[in-house]
């Protein structure tokens, strides 16, 4: 394998934050690898550096194994690195991995900083032996203390949508700006992101967002309790 600093620059393009302790925890989970394995493939840069550490560990004991991706930076990622692809339509993990962007007490989580909370969630939802990697940055008190929860929205729903999140009483609504294309994000499933700013996040929150006609998938990740693994 081409030296691991080279691919980064290459495949992820800007330089990731917190990058140390993201490569630690990258290490701990690449200790899971078995020959054989399908591995569920969280999308971001944790995530990103963590594939790198299974190619190492693949490259070192002779461990192949297959990615099931949650977005097409993964795919394209796990196509430089010679990892073969599957999908969720034939097959479920055997184990999977992921990064977050809040992680509160209970193991519950907002995610979607990258947009990829839909296959995301699909994953989480597949696979009982799930690992959370994440540097210490990550973990709050409370969910919402630095980041707004994504909505994956249907384009045709904007308006409708906004109204009815408006009854729930956000501190603020966005709608996420795309930064190398005029106008908004458009997900990989054709949708919008709005990103949605509360000041209290209750345990119900994600199924009342899920129940908006329209609302594709959110960044809230509540109950799934997955195996965090932190940095040292
Ligand atoms: C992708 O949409 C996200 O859910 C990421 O998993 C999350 O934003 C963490 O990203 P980093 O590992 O880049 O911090």
């Amino acid at each position: 394998m081409k030296n691991p600093l080279l691919l980064e620059k290459e495949l992820w393009g800007s330089e990731i934050s917190n990058r140390k302790p993201k490569w630690e925890v990258a290490q701990k989970i690449a200790k899971r690898l078995k020959k054989g394995d399908v591995v569920g493939i969280g999308s971001g840069s944790t995530s990103f550096l963590t594939l790198v550490a299974l190619v190492q560990k693949r490259e070192k004991d002779g461990l192949d194994f297959s990615a099931l991706s949650t977005s097409i930076e993964i795919e394209l990622t796990c196509k430089a690195l010679g990892i073969p692809v599957t999908s969720l339509r034939v097959e479920n993990p055997n184990w999977s991995f992921d990064g977050a962007d809040e992680v509160d007490p209970n193991g519950n989580m907002i995610k979607g900083r990258g947009g990829a909370m839909f296959r995301e969630k699909m994953l989480m939802k597949a696979c009982s032996e799930i690992y959370i990697a994440i540097d210490k940055s990550k973990l709050v008190k409370n969910l919402g203390e630095k980041f707004a929860v994504p909505v994956e929205v249907h384009p045709d729903a904007l308006n409708t949508v906004q109204t009815e999140l408006k009854r729930l009483k956000p501190a603020g609504i966005d709608l996420r700006q795309a930064v190398a294309k005029d106008g908004p994000v458009i997900t990989e499933n054709g949708n919008l992101i709005l990103d949605v700013k509360f000041n209290k996040i209750t345990d119900d929150m994600e199924q009342k967002l899920k129940s908006i006609v329209g609302v594709i998938e959110t960044g809230l990740f509540i109950g799934y309790k997955p195996k965090i693994v932190l940095s040292d």
